[in-house]
């Protein structure tokens, strides 16, 4: 008789991190009384300590929190420490020519939108950008859609996982439900056209949050400065709060999909007794 057979493939076949929504400001300066440099230099070190082999690290959105100088020149000048490549998303706070200023070299599609694609043998990773000037809402205007379309039609026998600032459906907080991302009929209809999306990763939430819309599974985690209150209760103005931080790690194989939550607010061990 034979025994009963290990669960297969115990190393993922990739590795990859997600931060999101650092807020940058320039270097020493404060956001909602917190430190948004230092707490995401703390993160790039816990990365290149413990996570170099990490295949890339994913920022989805709200780089700069006022979208200016000061705030993207603090991510350059964070990014030329991470030893892991990154690619960027941008948020409702970025402003797209001060993010082109500071980081000329950030892949953008034809349009010029902070897009792209990376390719895996097994899988394509699609960055998609729903910054809508002006608005802290989304939009995926026809220019992206045509975009998007193109990249799942030919992603052959690739598994597809979106990254994107706002999230494409409600997730029951009413303060940041009327922020996410409008207008999704083309979005939504251009996904089920292909069955391919296997994840969907987004940020704007500045909170854990992990489930599935439309059998697509999805998660978010806190942001490395500030986090939002959960209130699932409709509100006036939006609360901050000092829970977190946290960066993800997540592995991927042709089986999983697993996201760690690394919360780097208190990491002392217990001393066994
Ligand atoms: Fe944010």
């Amino acid at each position: 008789m034979s025994s009963a057979s290990a669960p297969a493939g115990d190393r993922a076949v990739l590795k990859f991190i997600h931060v999101t929504d650092p807020h940058l400001v320039g270097r020493g300066g404060r956001v909602h009384g917190l430190d948004p440099g230092a707490r995401l230099e703390r993160c790039v070190e816990e990365i290149n300590d413990h996570h170099e082999d990490a295949a890339f690290c994913v920022i989805t959105g709200d780089l700069a929190h006022n979208g200016d100088d000061g705030g993207y020149g603090e991510l350059a000048r964070l990014l030329g420490r991470l030893r892991v490549p990154a690619r960027l998303l941008v948020g409702n706070h970025d402003r797209r020519e001060g993010f082109a200023r500071a980081l000329a070299g950030a892949p953008r599609d034809a349009h010029g939108f902070v897009q792209s694609a990376l390719d895996h043998p097994r899988f394509r990773f699609l960055f998609l950008d729903t910054h809508d000037e002006g608005s802290k809402a989304g939009r995926y205007c026809g220019w992206r859609i045509d975009w998007l379309n193109e990249q799942l039609a030919t992603a052959g026998d690739r598994d597809v996982f979106l990254f994107m600032h706002h999230p494409p459906f409600a997730v029951g907080i009413p303060g940041l439900d009327r922020i996410g991302l409008l207008d999704v009929d083309d979005f939504v209809s251009t996904i089920d056209r292909h069955h391919n999306v296997r994840h969907i990763f987004f940020g704007h939430a500045h909170r854990p949050i992990s489930g599935h819309w439309r059998r697509i599974s999805f998660s978010t985690l806190f942001a490395t400065n500030h986090q939002l209150a959960l209130n699932l209760a409709p509100v006036e103005r939006p609360r901050y709060t000092h829970e977190g931080p946290a960066y993800g790690i997540v592995l991927l194989d042709a089986d999983r999909v697993v996201v760690h939550t690394r919360d780097l607010s208190g990491d002392r061990p217990i001393d066994s007794q």
